[in-house]
């Protein structure tokens, strides 16, 4: 269809893009806080059965469909999966394919940028004699706009444009010039860095442990992870978490592995590099990244600390401080080996994200390689900086959830569908063993048309209907209610309890207890371990050793509260899909056109 002549320099190097595009940020910090919070070793089991029941599968789907598609000329999941499905819902269902990536790519790149930012602070020392306390508040200081850290101003915006700019440039050099020589150095460096720290990490035992803790050992850590727990196996939110954490890791069900397989010739192997390629990223996830931040952590801070402190920004508010002590030579080589390995693994990721808008631009509008990276920077930024801006508003988090997990799983459901029943398991299997180096086992054949959806449809409708705490017993028994975080439960924002309206003149107390501290100056109050902090112009209405209620009006002025950032995310997010849609209608007529 298009005169679209990109294609892979060399296996090595799909493999290693595919990898780099499977391994990112999911694997070092995503997983390490999911299995922490999910139990550690109760985490384990069902995420090994996610990933042969679901992620192998996929990845075979995937990489099928997308060569398939290929082979006519298409490279995006519109089109793509039009062409299987031979009906136009097909057509704007790959929609997802383009949308999930850009606003993924949005958060992805900020986050990314903080690990740039981190590489050059570490070789600054800017984290050189800093207590713990210091290093965690460097963060908040770092992510809150209206303050800066080294003095300069809107430094993480900076380090936001910087970084899209940099991925723009690499996108605009192609696939073999661009994206696989990223990925050729990327991540050769990245396995050599992982597996520096997390030698780091089994040798340190408790020589870290300050004095008087008693559970500071990295062996420890280890053993959390690694000790499998049978009993969580029943637990559907356990499943959920894993399922959607081995989504996230591989990529599948975001339209990515599509665009990049589309790229591989009709004869060359897809059933072994796939699995290469998969495997490669379990390594990485399951090996390195689950040996680094939380063995470490857990050596110095203890596993009760990491336990209650597990979260997006612990490898960032901790690992500076513990690099530290390991005196100043070797503690930036680990700072930079620490953030230069989130970032190269980051980088490789977003430009995967990047690729499947570029390719449809090129593909149906006839732009120019460079013109379309430059398009993805431009409607990249426009999306990515409310979530600079509004960070602490909770816009990343919005984004997260409706592209992370909610939008893969429905995507994924529908090309499990579409490949093994609307396009048909036999001619899926002959397909995807064209010019294949082995024969898979037939069993997959089976899992591929019945078990894979079957899964995937009992996660999203439990994610859709979650009852209230997670109590599935009780639901069936007494009735359901939904919880907050079921689907239904947070598009009504059923989670946010005060502070309800967009704008208001008074600000609620989110938690129930006594006021701890005021500082009239600073305008912040401290409400059972809670510090919210006011502007300037806003008056307090609460005094010292009071007793304040979850809901009572704690301070008086002009608020926009959180939940209208979170609904204009949504608003955003919504208009980002209803524009894309509205391009590939451009592109259909464009086509009709052309026949
Ligand atoms: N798999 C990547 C990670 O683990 C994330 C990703 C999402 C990559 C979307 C490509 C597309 O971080």
């Amino acid at each position: 269809m298009s005169a679209n002549k990109e294609a892979w320099g060399s296996r090595v190097g799909l493999i290693l893009a595919m990898a780099g595009n499977a391994v990112g940020l999911g694997n070092f910090l995503r997983f390490p806080v999911q299995a922490v919070q999910n139990g550690g070793g109760a985490f384990i089991l069902p995420y090994i059965i996610s990933f042969i029941i679901m992620g192998i599968p996929l990845l075979w789907t995937e990489w099928t469909i997308g060569r398939y598609g290929g082979r006519f000329g298409n490279h995006t999941t519109p089109f793509i999966l039009n062409a299987m499905g031979r009906n136009s819902f097909w057509k704007y269902f790959g929609v997802f394919g383009i949308f999930t990536n850009i606003a993924i790519a949005a958060y992805y790149c900020y986050i990314e940028s903080w690990t740039m930012a981190y590489v050059i602070h570490s070789i600054m020392q800017t984290f050189t004699g800093m207590s713990q306390e210091e290093v965690a508040a460097y963060f908040g200081t770092y992510v809150e706009l209206s303050k800066s850290t080294t003095g300069i101003p809107y430094e993480a915006v900076w380090f936001y444009l910087i970084c899209l700019v940099l991925n723009t440039y690499i996108l605009s050099r192609g696939l073999a010039g661009g994206v696989e020589k990223v990925a050729k150095i990327g991540m050769p460096l990245l396995i050599l860095f992982g597996i520096m720290l997390a030698v780091r990490a089994f040798t340190l035992g408790d020589q870290g442990a300050y004095e008087g803790c008693t559970d500071c050992n990295s062996f420890l850590g280890l053993n959390f992870l690694w000790e499998p727990q049978y009993t969580s196996l029943k637990d559907p939110k356990v499943w959920l978490a894993a399922a959607t954490q081995i989504f996230f890791t591989l990529s599948l069900g975001m339209g990515s592995i599509h665009c990049y397989a589309s790229y591989v010739k009709k004869k060359d192997d897809i059933a072994l590099n796939s699995l290469a390629s998969g495997w490669m990223n379990e390594f990485v996830e399951v090996v390195l990244g689950a040996s680094i931040v939380i063995p470490i952590a857990v050596g110095y801070l203890g596993l009760d600390w990491v336990l209650q402190n597990a979260g997006f920004g612990m490898a960032f508010q901790t690992m500076p401080f513990l690099f530290s002590k390991w005196g100043a030579v070797f503690g930036t080589l680990a700072g930079v080996a620490w953030f230069g390995l989130l970032f190269f693994a980051g980088i490789t990721s977003s430009l995967a994200m990047g690729t499947p808008w570029v390719s449809f631009m090129e593909d149906e509008f006839d732009f120019s390689r460079k013109k379309a990276a430059w398009s993805f920077g431009l409607i990249t930024l426009i999306v990515g900086l409310p979530t600079v801006f509004f960070f602490q508003e909770g816009v990343l988090d919005e984004y997260d959830y409706w592209a992370s997990s909610i939008s893969l799983m429905l995507f994924a459901l529908a090309e499990s569908i579409l490949l093994g029943w609307v396009f048909g398991i036999n001619k899926a299997w002959d397909e995807l063993h064209q010019g294949a180096d082995v024969q898979l086992f037939s069993g997959f054949k089976f899992i591929m048309k019945y078990i894979t959806p079957v899964m995937l449809l009992a996660i999203l409708l439990g994610a859709l209907f979650t009852p209230l705490n997670n109590d599935w017993q009780k639901a069936f028994k007494e009735g359901w209610e939904l919880d907050a975080s079921s689907i239904v439960g947070k598009i009504t924002n059923k989670g946010i309890t005060v502070n309800r309206s967009y704008f208001a003149d008074y600000f609620e107390s989110e938690n129930t207890g006594k006021v701890e501290d005021i500082n009239l100056e600073a305008k912040t109050v401290t409400i059972a371990g809670k510090t919210y902090s006011f502007g300037k112009d806003d008056r307090l209405l609460v005094s010292l050793g009071a007793e304040v209620q979850k809901g009572d009006k704690i301070a008086e002025g002009s608020f926009v509260n959180n939940i209208f950032y979170i609904d204009a995310s949504r608003l955003l997010l919504v208009l980002l899909f209803l524009f894309i849609s509205y391009l590939v209608y451009k592109a259909s007529k464009r086509r009709e056109m052309r026949i």
